[in-house]
């Protein structure tokens, strides 16, 4: 017979020391944002609230909670970057996501590369960077059909910048770049290294 589980309905609260949603949904990939406002002020914000949502063409997604810098910058210029966090740059990741008015690059530390094709900064010291292009934005709404401050902004990937260092023999090492990835709590992050691979095939 199955122990008796732990259940809990968000509504009320979850009863426990952490909300256990964010480290039960992880460790997710970061987001780590580029972007430049209207009036040319450059912008770097991490979103572990953020995947890839469609192969070809490459469609990722963040979610904003409040309306905050990033997203309005995208949505005034209508393009934004995407920059790969690895296990070096952990600290800066988090340096940049002060709430404070500061200049995040500066501050973290780190150098702002103009991108090829679109007018938002990426990351020099990122591995990979993706430019991105908006495609849609949606707020989003619980059950009651109320609209919470929460935003979600996908972009299509139409820009990729990879380091020779991850590509071996031609292949994307995925653990090479130590991605940093956010787990639950107040602070819990993980990598991967390769001693954690394993392959599946897909049933035919
Ligand atoms: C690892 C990490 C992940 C975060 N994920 C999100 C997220 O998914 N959504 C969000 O709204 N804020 C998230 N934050 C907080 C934002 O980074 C923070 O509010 C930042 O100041 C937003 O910057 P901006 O206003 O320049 O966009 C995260 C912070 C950290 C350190």
């Amino acid at each position: 017979m199955q122990e008796e589980y732990y259940f809990y309905e968000p509504k009320l609260g979850h009863g426990l020391k952490h909300d256990p949603i964010n480290a039960i949904v992880g460790p997710r990939a970061i987001g780590w944002i580029g972007t430049k406002s209207s009036s040319g002020t450059l912008n770097l914000a991490p979103y572990s609230f953020f995947n890839l949502f469609n192969y070809r063409p490459p469609i990722i997604a963040f979610s904003s909670l409040g309306y905050k810098d990033s997203l309005r910058n995208v949505m005034e210029t209508g393009v934004f970057t995407w920059n790969l966090v690895s296990r070096d740059l952990a600290e800066q990741m988090n340096l940049s996501s002060i709430e404070q008015a500061v200049p995040e690059f500066e501050f973290a530390g780190l150098t702002p590369l103009d991108a090829r094709n679109v007018d938002a900064p990426r990351v020099g010291e990122s591995l990979v960077s993706f430019e991105c292009r908006l495609t849609q934005h949606l707020r989003l709404q619980d059950i009651n059909e109320t609209e919470l401050d929460t935003w979600m902004v996908f972009g299509e990937v139409i820009g990729v910048h990879i380091a020779p260092s991850c590509l071996v023999e031609g292949v994307y090492n995925t653990s090479h770049a130590q991605p940093v990835l956010r787990g639950g709590g107040a602070g819990d992050y993980f990598t991967i290294t390769e001693a954690a691979k394993f392959v599946l095939r897909r049933p035919k």
